[in-house]
């Protein structure tokens, strides 16, 4: 993958980010949260592309990976940045809502 993309991908998220979290700073709903992740993970975690895919992933697996990259125990290029926007909280309510999606 090269770089500028994911660079792209980069700026385009953190706007996805912050937007919805300064507009609904104390929301926890799953289905806000994981808007932020539809740019590279695809719709619903389904990704198209050389992204892992995210929905029907075990909540244990997919929490205990976003605080890995959150704690920098897991290297990622962008997953590391991006996890460290999440509280345990706002982490168990996608890991949720993603291992529920078919
Ligand atoms: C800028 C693009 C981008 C965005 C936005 C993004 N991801 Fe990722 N994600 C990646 C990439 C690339 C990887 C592969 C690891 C790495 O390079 O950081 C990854 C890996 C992952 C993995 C590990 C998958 C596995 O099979 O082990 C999880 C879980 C994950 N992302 C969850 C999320 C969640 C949840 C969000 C939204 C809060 C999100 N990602 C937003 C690009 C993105």
């Amino acid at each position: 993958m090269n770089k500028k993309f994911l660079n792209t991908c980069f700026f385009l998220s953190l706007a996805l980010i912050f937007l919805p979290l300064t507009a609904y700073s104390a929301d926890q709903r799953p289905t806000v949260l994981a808007n932020t992740c539809a740019g590279c993970h695809g719709t619903d975690g389904k990704s198209v592309g050389a992204i892992p895919p995210l929905h029907g992933m075990k909540a244990d697996y997919f929490a205990d990976t976003m605080k890995a990259f959150r704690s920098d125990k897991r290297e990622g290029t962008v997953m590391n940045r991006i996890a460290k926007g999440f509280t345990d909280k706002e982490i168990e309510s996608m890991a949720t809502f993603f291992s529920e999606l078919k």
